[in-house]
């Protein structure tokens, strides 16, 4: 196994964040009106919420509220697909838009904030991933959905957390060697499930390189009984003392079948939201980041998921979508739909 270094800096990521606001609060009065409004618009536009787990809770509840869907990234692309509505409201960052708009040309595909993406994308430049491609012609190249539409059309396959093990398994049993990018951690991840020759980009996630193994020892020095439960993007050090380790919808699903009363969950704090309705009784307890006096940018919640509100929704539906749509060049989206078809055709074995 090795990596390249084309990581991405924590500068660039805070320049960045700079140049787009995060929304400001709102009172509960200002939100039940823009509940009510965003209800009534999505129905008139004939539009699906699709949200991810890691934004605001009014956008999940919002979303189940309405038909939508609240998922991990592989199921909301498979909804996404699936779902009759003609326009679909993508909150959640710019790779699940573009993934959508990928799968499912005919429909409009509209986003709170276009400008919400991911570290893993910002660290993985076309033109780089192009030319570090072209070093192993002979690997079979996959990529993280967490990456642009233009990556996308390089690759050969594209995996999320949820099956990334299993397809790096099934590519491995064909005796193929694998060039993996951008997550490093869930790469490393995957190379130690599968002992599948890979080489490794070295990126990875702002919000989960926060995790720490110390902190987290000192919560189990109070609760030894409980299980820890790991998104793969956190560094190895901390998938090593989990009991569970999967994307956040299969995180939600351990949340269920583990017989622990105490659950530590090292991922963005958005998901405690559909964990405690999955698990009223049970205790949930966030992993310890390097927190206050560290240098963490985002501490357990992802600053580009939180860029989606429910203001920015209204504004988005009211305005038809304008300042607020998906667009992928043709060649792009043609080149992306080969290898994300891979990923959502894709069974377990
Ligand atoms: P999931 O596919 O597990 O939802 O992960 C997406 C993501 O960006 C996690 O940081
Ligand atoms: Fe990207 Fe990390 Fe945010 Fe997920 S949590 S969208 S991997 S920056």
């Amino acid at each position: 196994m090795s990596t390249t270094d084309y990581a991405v800096s924590q500068q660039v990521v805070k320049d960045y964040l700079d140049r787009v606001s995060l929304p400001e609060p709102i009172s509960a009065r200002h939100e039940a009106e823009l509940v009510e409004r965003a209800t009534a618009l999505l129905k008139e536009k004939n539009a699906a919420l699709v949200a991810h787990y890691y934004v605001d809770e009014s956008l999940q509840a919002l979303a189940e509220a309405t038909g939508g869907c609240v998922s991990d990234s592989l199921d909301m692309a498979r909804f996404g697909q699936s779902c009759d509505a003609q326009t679909l409201v993508v909150a959640g960052v710019s790779f699940m838009g573009e993934t959508a708009k990928i799968l499912s040309p005919e429909k409009q595909v509209w986003m709170p904030q276009l400008q919400a993406t991911c570290s893993l994308d910002i660290g993985c430049e076309a033109g780089a991933y192009r030319a570090w491609r072209r070093q192993y012609p002979d690997h079979v190249a996959v990529v993280y959905a967490n990456t642009s539409a233009a990556v996308k059309a390089e690759a050969d396959w594209v995996v999320t957390s949820s099956i990334a093990v299993d397809v790096i398994e099934h590519l491995h049993a064909q005796g193929r060697s694998i060039l993996w990018a951008p997550d490093k951690h869930l790469g490393g991840y995957v190379q130690k499930q599968t002992g599948a020759d890979m080489v490794l980009w070295d990126g990875a996630c702002i919000v989960h390189e926060e995790f720490r193994t110390r902190g987290l020892e000192d919560i189990k020095a109070i609760y030894p009984d409980a299980a820890i439960l790991v998104h793969p993007e956190s560094p190895d050090e901390m998938v090593a003392m989990a009991d569970a380790v999967g994307s956040t919808k299969q995180l939600i699903d351990a949340a269920k079948t583990l017989p622990h009363s105490h659950l530590i969950v090292a991922t963005d704090k958005g998901i405690f939201y559909k964990m405690r309705q999955a698990v009223p009784e049970k205790v949930l307890l966030e992993a310890p980041t390097r927190g206050v006096g560290g240098d963490c940018v985002s501490c357990a919640h992802c600053p580009w998921m939180a860029m989606n509100s429910l203001e920015r929704l209204v504004s988005c539906l009211e305005r038809d979508g304008a300042g607020h749509s998906i667009h992928v060049p043709d060649e792009t989206r043609t080149g992306a739909l080969r290898s994300l078809t891979r990923m959502v055709e894709f069974q377990r074995p």
